[in-house]
């Protein structure tokens, strides 16, 4: 079991962070990488997921190394098996299913785990590769999906699911024929997907429809930089927020986090766009928003509602926040509670906050999933007591491999650039 003790200190989230590559970009872009002669990416995080990536395109027979860039490259013939481990460690497993398929012919898998928010299937990308010409067949809990060669289709997602769309591309890319997909994610981690794609030689054009050219074959050497993580850059100005800081994060990206950035200016404090990356100043009284619901790019991402539940329980106000993409996203919510915040149930997906304008208590408390220990627990408690008594723990089984090499690897990233500390962490 992994916890972190953090000392909240008085003073507030100040200095400089720079922002490291973005995971949700990293990992389609590493499957990705296995429809390409060679791959060179630039700002990949080291992270459990990036890591789970690097073994299953090595069982797939690239050989990945890491020194300022992390290099992919084709060196044997590998297997056609995603192995079991792998597919559990993380919901990501099953964007390698396209370019298996695309590789092999042939895949064999078993269902994705990753963070626990709902019941999270796999059917919009089993119906994909249906789509384009696989066949599909279940064995008890294992998925194998075979194909000589991929089609071109249209595809109408019934949802617009970042995984689903990647997954998509990544089928039409080495299709033969044309690709259409209507309905898709347009996040920014989409668009560096194609952007990758699309220097190794793929012909992808991104608009409302995705449209691809297949090529019928593999594609070149790509180098890419992965783009900033949207969602640390949202969890540090959150914490920035929640103690009433001033914070520069390098490299981060307004555009990419505009619906949590306006709110942070709705909500009293100054934040901008910079040359070089995102400017926040921020008072220590911030006033709620009445109401913030969770929608797909460019709307509120939920990735980022556990961390505006935690500010806005310590905040003035009101807000009643309701999340639509993931079912039980709501592991902090007891957890903040239990800090002392007043957060009410008001419907299966909707929770009021009512901001206390007031730090909340040190308490030893759990996280359960990534976003709620990497960002909300964290964020929830920094800065919000002072002195050696605010010890606290946060715990759990499942958080361990998160606060080993996720949070953990946030956390230094924090606490090396801040340059006046406004915490201390103890990883134990
Ligand atoms: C990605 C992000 C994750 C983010 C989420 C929503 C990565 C690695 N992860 O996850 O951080 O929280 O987008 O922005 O990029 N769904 C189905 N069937 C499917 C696929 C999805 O029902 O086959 C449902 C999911 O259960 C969920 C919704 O669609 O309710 C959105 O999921 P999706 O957009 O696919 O999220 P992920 O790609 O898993």
């Amino acid at each position: 079991m992994g916890y972190f003790v953090i000392d909240g200190l008085k003073m507030p989230v100040s200095g400089e962070v720079v922002i490291s590559g973005a995971k949700n970009a990293a990992l389609p872009i590493m499957a990705a990488s296995m429809l390409c002669r060679s791959a060179e990416l630039g700002r990949c995080p080291v992270l459990s997921d990036t890591e789970a990536a690097a073994k299953i395109l090595k069982t797939a027979g690239f050989e990945c190394t890491r020194d300022k860039s992390f290099k992919i490259r084709r060196i044997s013939d590998g297997k056609a098996e995603i192995p079991r481990e792998l597919c559990g460690a993380m919901r990501s497993s099953v964007l390698f299913a396209a370019p298996f398929l695309c590789r092999f012919g042939y895949v064999r898998m078993c269902a994705p785990g990753g963070c626990r928010l709902g019941a999270r299937p796999i059917d919009i990308h089993l119906d994909i590769l249906a789509k384009t010409g696989a066949e599909i067949t279940y064995d008890n809990d294992s998925i194998t999906a075979k194909a000589d060669c991929l089609k071109g289709a249209e595809i109408v997602l019934p949802f617009p699911s970042v995984g689903a769309t990647e997954t998509a591309i990544m089928a039409g890319v080495c299709a033969d024929g044309r690709t259409i997909i209507k309905n898709p994610a347009q996040e920014p981690e989409i668009h560096d997907l194609c952007s990758f794609l699309n220097f190794a030689g793929a012909d992808i054009h991104c608009g409302k429809e995705i449209e691809i050219n297949g090529k019928n074959a593999f594609l070149g050497n790509a180098v890419h930089t992965i783009m900033p993580d949207r969602i640390e850059a949202g969890t540090y100005l959150a914490a920035a927020a929640v103690t009433g800081g001033e914070l520069f994060l390098k490299n981060a990206v307004y555009e990419h986090i505009r619906p949590f950035a306006d709110i942070l200016t709705q909500m009293g404090a100054a934040v901008c766009q910079t040359e070089t990356g995102m400017y926040i100043d921020a008072p220590e009284r911030l006033y709620n928003p009445d109401f913030v619901e969770t929608a797909p790019y460019p709307l509120f991402p939920t990735d980022m509602q556990p961390q505006l539940t935690a500010l806005a329980a310590v905040k003035c106000g009101d807000c009643l926040i309701k999340e639509n993409i993931f079912e039980t996203r709501f592991a902090h919510i007891p957890q903040l509670n239990k800090m002392g915040a007043d957060i009410e149930q008001k419907s299966p997906r909707e929770f009021l906050v009512h901001g206390m304008n007031r730090r909340l208590e040190s308490k030893t408390i759990s996280a359960s999933d990534l976003r709620c220990g990497g960002g909300t627990d964290t964020c929830g408690t920094f800065g919000q007591r002072r002195g050696s008594d605010t010890k606290r723990r946060l715990y759990s089984a499942r958080l361990r491999r998160y606060l080993s090499k996720d949070v953990a690897y946030w956390c230094k990233n924090a606490v090396l650039h801040l340059t006046r500390r406004a915490f201390k962490f103890y990883y134990i």
